[in-house]
């Protein structure tokens, strides 16, 4: 709790194209959560260097970053946009977290594992502590509530993990966090492989649609993407590709997954396909403009993350400060 408002922490990588999984998945639900809570949403640049970047890239992209936030909707004069490099309380949480971290809860992290496996030639410690950091950008805000997609939610219960085990220790620090995952939407799959989550990293450009894509080429996508044979128009495991369809139409029209079978039932996948990518072009122009335009605007934004670093490290100190004590640092004069 800040000032009698509940707390919700949030972030994203700066890293590859951001895809509609990223978007239906999470962005959507912070706009939407934005009012109820005291929001702070970071642009996670300090986890993007787990892997080897271009820095003029990384910081490009970080920036683009911060703008979708607010094309997307979030009033950065009520909610927190910034970076998380611009706030060095979450490094020095994360070095004290480790401290009541075991290796053995890090060794089961899948996260670390697909990456690790994927990076071979570069598996560092940062990769393998990744999760840590994570706990830290957190409970630094005591937040409360973590909107984010399904594959997040092995790192939120390390979150609280760790959270208790230091609040055991020390007495009441650590505010609990819980994730919130959309009803629908929390796990977008790729186009192409239905059995693999929508991703930024996917080799096949067909899989996933990037939120910067224009109307042709979403619309490409969608016409490609697999189904099934069955020829029925049904929402069930059985048919993963349609199922898929089904739920991202259903987040960006906000139909009940119920409620777009009885409207398509009968009518030819094909027709479906057009449907979706018609809905997803007309949650991404929008977008896409306002991105256009805010990347224009480089006094405001720079005032932005001027103004919003400032805020969310007065809250960090608080919380940093508090731990520092617990643990026995000592004090400043
Ligand atoms: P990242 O950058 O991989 O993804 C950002 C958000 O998008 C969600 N997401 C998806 N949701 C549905 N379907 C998909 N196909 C899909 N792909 C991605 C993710 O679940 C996430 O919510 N480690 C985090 C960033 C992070 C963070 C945090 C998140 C760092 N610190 C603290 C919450 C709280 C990550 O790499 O997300």
């Amino acid at each position: 709790m800040i000032d009698g408002k509940k707390v919700l922490f949030s972030g994203m990588q700066a890293t590859g194209n951001l895809t509609l999984g990223n978007y239906l998945g999470a962005l959507k639900n912070w706009v939407s959560l934005s009012d109820e809570y005291l929001c702070f949403y970071s642009v996670v640049d300090m986890h993007s260097i787990t892997v080897r970047q271009d820095p003029a890239v990384l910081r490009k992209r970080a920036r683009s970053l911060l703008i979708l936030y607010i094309a997307a909707g979030l009033d950065p004069e009520k909610n927190c946009l910034y970076y998380q490099s611009h706030v060095s309380g979450h490094a020095e949480l994360s070095w004290i977290l480790n401290c009541f971290t075991y290796m053995g809860e890090l060794n089961r992290m899948t996260q670390f594992k697909d990456k690790a496996s994927k990076h071979g030639d570069n598996i560092n410690a940062g990769l393998f502590t990744y999760p840590v950091l994570m706990a830290a950008d957190i409970l630094l805000y005591q937040a409360d509530v973590v909107p984010v997609g399904a594959d997040q939610m092995q790192h939120l219960e390390i979150t609280r993990d760790i959270a208790e085990r230091f609040n055991n220790i020390y007495g009441d620090v650590f505010t609990i966090p819980e994730a919130y995952v959309g009803k629908v939407g929390a796990r977008i799959m790729s186009l192409q492989d239905p059995s693999k989550k929508m991703s930024k990293s996917d080799e096949n450009p067909n899989g996933s649609i990037y939120l910067m894509d224009d109307a042709d080429t979403v619309m490409r996508k969608c016409k490609r993407a697999v189904t099934d044979s069955e020829g029925t128009f049904l929402y069930r495991e059985e048919q993963p590709g349609l199922k898929n369809l089904i739920d991202i139409y259903s987040v960006c029209t906000g139909k009940t997954p119920d409620e777009v079978v009885q409207e398509f039932d009968g009518r030819g996948y094909g027709d479906f396909k057009m449907a979706v990518g018609e809905a997803v072009t007309s949650i991404l122009n929008p977008l896409q403009k306002e991105a256009a335009r805010l990347e224009k605007e480089k006094a405001y934004v720079d005032s932005i993350i001027k103004e919003n670093a400032e805020k969310a490290g007065y809250y960090a100190r608080k919380t940093l400060r508090k731990v520092q004590k617990k643990v026995g640092f000592p004090v400043r004069v």
